[in-house]
């Protein structure tokens, strides 16, 4: 969906003049122009407001948001792609692989494997689409400081890939607070068709938010801001039909006398926004359990994987 889109100067109402002012404000494609506000553009850019909102309707147009009947959807969800995370199980729960055009969350206790799966997928991403792949590089947002390219690198050698051709189709913005990430996700519009970033990870998506609104009188705030920025990468996802995976760490829920004790941080924003979300927790040695909790059309079920040497392998047999 994000190919033959066009560029600026495509778009009715966008002469060079006003394509520059665009650029100029960091708005280079038209993608970034169709997923701000009329309000944002006219502030970066200073344009007038009537002028950014015909400006903004006219690139939403282009990128065909608009109310489609189920057939014409189902043909979209055609294109739907599916990336390997290196386990048949793993990509058996996920309905054939992690995809495109939607959000994977991860959820879980620390040590479960979540960074591991993320760094997994930005050596498979690389492969060729026979082999699960889907053949683009990897953008990962990185809250927790916890990316290490070593490790990607391992795991590419073990898929037979080149590691350094790997490492530099991988892409690591190191988000230092929540400003900073929502910043990250605004730009990636523009990277995405640039340098075929074909995934993209936000690790975690939530620990920044979780540490600086502290107290019930910032909940509010927190949610809103978290809504908009997730809400952002689900039309990343959308419009540029990738897969986005996000991390998300889980909080003790004392209040819980039978079932379990933990249950995902960000509230029912982050439940409402992700389209799969998937809960690991441990097993025996380097056995995780995953478990699909929410998923619109996939069953809630169980598959165990195992985090080796070689990343995201099936368990072996007994
Ligand atoms: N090179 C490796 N080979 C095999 N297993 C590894 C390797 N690197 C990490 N692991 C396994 O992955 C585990 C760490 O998992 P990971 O960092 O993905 O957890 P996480 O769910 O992201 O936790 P947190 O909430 O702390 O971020 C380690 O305990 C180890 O068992
Ligand atoms: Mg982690």
């Amino acid at each position: 969906m994000s190919d033959a889109i066009g560029k600026l100067e495509d778009v009715p109402g966008v002469g060079p003049a006003t394509a520059q002012k665009l650029r100029a404000a960091g708005y280079n494609t038209v993608e970034s122009v169709a997923v701000a506000s009329s309000r944002e553009l006219a502030d970066a850019t200073g344009l007038s407001t009537e002028k950014a909102a015909e400006i903004s309707t006219a690139a939403r147009e282009k990128l065909q948001i608009r109310f489609l009947t189920a057939e014409e959807l189902l043909r979209h969800r055609r294109v739907v792609t599916r990336l390997s995370t290196g386990s048949k199980a793993l990509d058996g729960l996920l309905g054939g692989g992690v995809e495109s055009q939607a959000i994977l969350e991860l959820i879980g206790e620390y040590g479960t494997g979540k960074t591991q799966v993320c760094h997994a997928l930005c050596a498979t991403v690389q492969l060729p689409r026979e082999e699960g792949g889907l053949g683009g590089g990897a953008l990962y947002v990185d809250s927790e400081g916890t990316f290490r390219p070593e490790r990607v690198a391992q795991i590419a050698e073990a898929k037979g890939l080149d590691a350094d051709v790997v490492l530099r189709n991988v892409i690591v913005a190191r988000a230092f607070n929540s400003d900073h990430q929502i910043l990250i996700a605004e730009k990636l519009s523009d990277l995405i068709p640039e340098k075929n970033i074909r995934l993209v990870v936000v690790d975690s998506v939530i620990s920044h938010f979780r540490a600086e609104y502290l107290g019930r009188e910032l909940l509010a705030e927190r949610q809103q801001r978290l809504n908009s920025h997730v809400h952002r990468l689900l039309r990343t996802a959308e419009i540029h039909n990738i897969p986005v995976v996000v991390t998300n760490q889980v909080i003790a829920s004392p209040e819980v006398f039978f079932g379990p004790t933990t249950r995902p941080a960000g509230g029912h924003i982050i439940a409402h926004t992700s389209t799969n979300r998937v809960f690991l927790r441990k097993g025996r040695k380097e056995l995780r359990i995953a478990r699909m909790i929410d998923s619109p059309y996939l069953a809630e079920a169980e598959c165990v994987f195992a985090i080796t040497e070689r990343g995201i392998e099936d368990a072996k047999e007994a």
